[in-house]
């Protein structure tokens, strides 16, 4: 793993600037530098910002008098984990402009990133990555997968009782009418018990009017978003968020569906759904990514194959405070094993730590010892975090090492009974 720099001192030629609202446009240059877009500057000021300023840093170069790099972090204050919340940092707007990258200072940032986190007790740092070979260098472990479908316009899914009875509206995505019910049944569905590990929730107004901002130059040809929203006995149970784009071909019309997220808080509500966007008149394909591992749409579906899965990464995982990370969850199986974990970047992780629980209690304990049977480098750790890689397949692949016993068992206490996931990217 990389060694990284001291934090807060940037390299040679580059000096820390205090981030304020102030610097938006700044900011943004610097981000379009790192992200290209078609916006100007002027039309991106115009869109809702997701930013805390108070958590962006940014490196300027002397030289040249200029930004050059930039990273920010979201305040995720209950970041769903196994069997609990945490407060989590959910590092993003990680950018470096191009006259000054490979110089050390994506190094330099993550060394100030995780200082930060220690200093405001956040155990853990999520992210989803624009390149999945970055993070691993700094400990980030590959934690949760989704996958990406391409559904045929009446694909079958399987039966379920009191579908019909669900109320389904079409409607015209409005922010004042929609945003509020969207951002609670969200919550809520991550939150129903066993709970969804890594079901990231839009917690800030800021976060939440940036993902219903719907900029027209972002809609390449699609209509602007539309809600389906599913109701049983008037009580509001689901929606889905998607938008359509007319197209013909030799055979008549070819129109596409791009949804964005489906939530329902019982089986009948996410059949009902589903049901509607894969009947929607003039379309033949259904888009949709972020799907979890185990999304009911997966089990209601006949013909799986048909939808032509793609695998992909979804969450990174970061365990910044060992100890206070491994207390903070819930574990799927007793366990007392002992993790000797080695972190080349943060000293206070290294060491052998013992984990004692019994299934599912929120008692845990976690001590120091003066050995382990389980080797594993931070990085691994990060990826067992959420459950949503098990310690047999590490050891299989030879990233993590133990006697068989002991694996088993930290395979079965560090699994959940849910996949992990988050629907949205940050
Ligand atoms: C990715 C990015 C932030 C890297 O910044 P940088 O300042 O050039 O990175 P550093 O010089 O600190 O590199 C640190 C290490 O990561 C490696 N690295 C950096 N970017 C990488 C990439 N995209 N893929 C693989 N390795 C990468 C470097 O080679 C270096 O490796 P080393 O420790 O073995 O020498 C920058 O290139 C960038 O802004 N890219 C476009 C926007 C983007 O993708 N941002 C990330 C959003 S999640």
């Amino acid at each position: 793993m990389a060694q990284l720099p001291q934090p807060f001192t940037p390299p040679d030629g580059f000096s820390e600037v205090v981030v304020t609202q102030a610097m938006a446009a700044d900011i943004l240059t610097l981000d379009t530098w790192a992200f290209p877009t078609p916006q100007s500057i002027e039309e991106l000021l115009g869109w809702a910002s997701p930013l805390d300023w108070s958590r962006a840093r940014a490196l300027r170069s002397v030289e040249r008098e200029t930004l050059a790099a930039m990273h920010a972090s979201y305040a995720f204050s209950r970041f769903p984990v196994p069997g609990a919340t945490l407060p989590a940092a959910g590092l993003t707007w990680v950018g470096v402009h191009p006259e000054f990258r490979r110089r050390g200072l994506l190094k330099s940032m993550i060394a100030t990133h995780l200082a930060d986190c220690r200093d405001r007790g956040e155990a853990i740092s999520v992210l989803t990555a624009s390149e999945p070979a970055i993070y691993g260098r700094f400990g980030y472990g590959l934690a949760s997968q989704v996958v990406s479908l391409a559904l045929p316009r009446g694909a079958a899914l399987r039966p379920v009782p009191a579908s019909e009875q669900v109320a389904v509206t079409f409607e015209v995505f409005d922010p004042a009418k929609h945003l509020a019910l969207v951002t609670d049944l969200h919550q809520r569905s991550g939150a129903l018990p066993p709970g969804r590990p890594g079901w990231a929730t839009r917690e800030t107004t800021q976060l939440q009017e940036f993902f219903a901002d719907d900029p027209e130059s972002l809609r390449d040809g699609f209509e602007s978003v539309r809600i389906l929203v599913a109701s049983t006995d008037q009580t509001p149970t689901g929606y889905a968020l998607f938008r359509r784009k007319l197209d013909w071909g030799p055979t008549g019309p070819n129109g596409v569906i791009s949804v964005r997220e489906v939530v329902g808080l019982d089986p009948a509500t996410v059949h009902a759904l589903w049901s509607r966007l894969l009947d929607i008149d003039l379309t033949t394909k259904v888009n949709i990514r972020l799907v979890v591992l185990d999304d009911p749409l997966l089990s209601l579906l006949v013909d799986l194959r048909a939808t032509q899965p793609k695998l992909s990464d979804n969450l990174w995982l970061r365990v910044v405070d060992v100890p206070a990370a491994l207390a903070a969850r819930r574990y799927a199986a007793p366990v007392d094993v002992t993790l000797g974990v080695t972190d080349a970047v943060l000293p206070a992780n290294n060491g052998a730590w013992r984990i004692r629980a019994a299934a599912f209690s929120a008692e845990v304990s976690i001590t120091k010892v003066d050995s382990a049977e389980i080797n594993l480098d931070v990085r691994e750790l990060g990826s067992l975090y959420l459950g949503g890689t098990s310690a047999a397949a590490l050891a299989t692949a030879g990233l993590l090492t133990g006697p068989p016993d002991q694996v088993q068992q930290l395979t079965s206490a560090f699994a959940w009974p849910l996949q992990p996931g988050s629907s949205w990217i940050f």
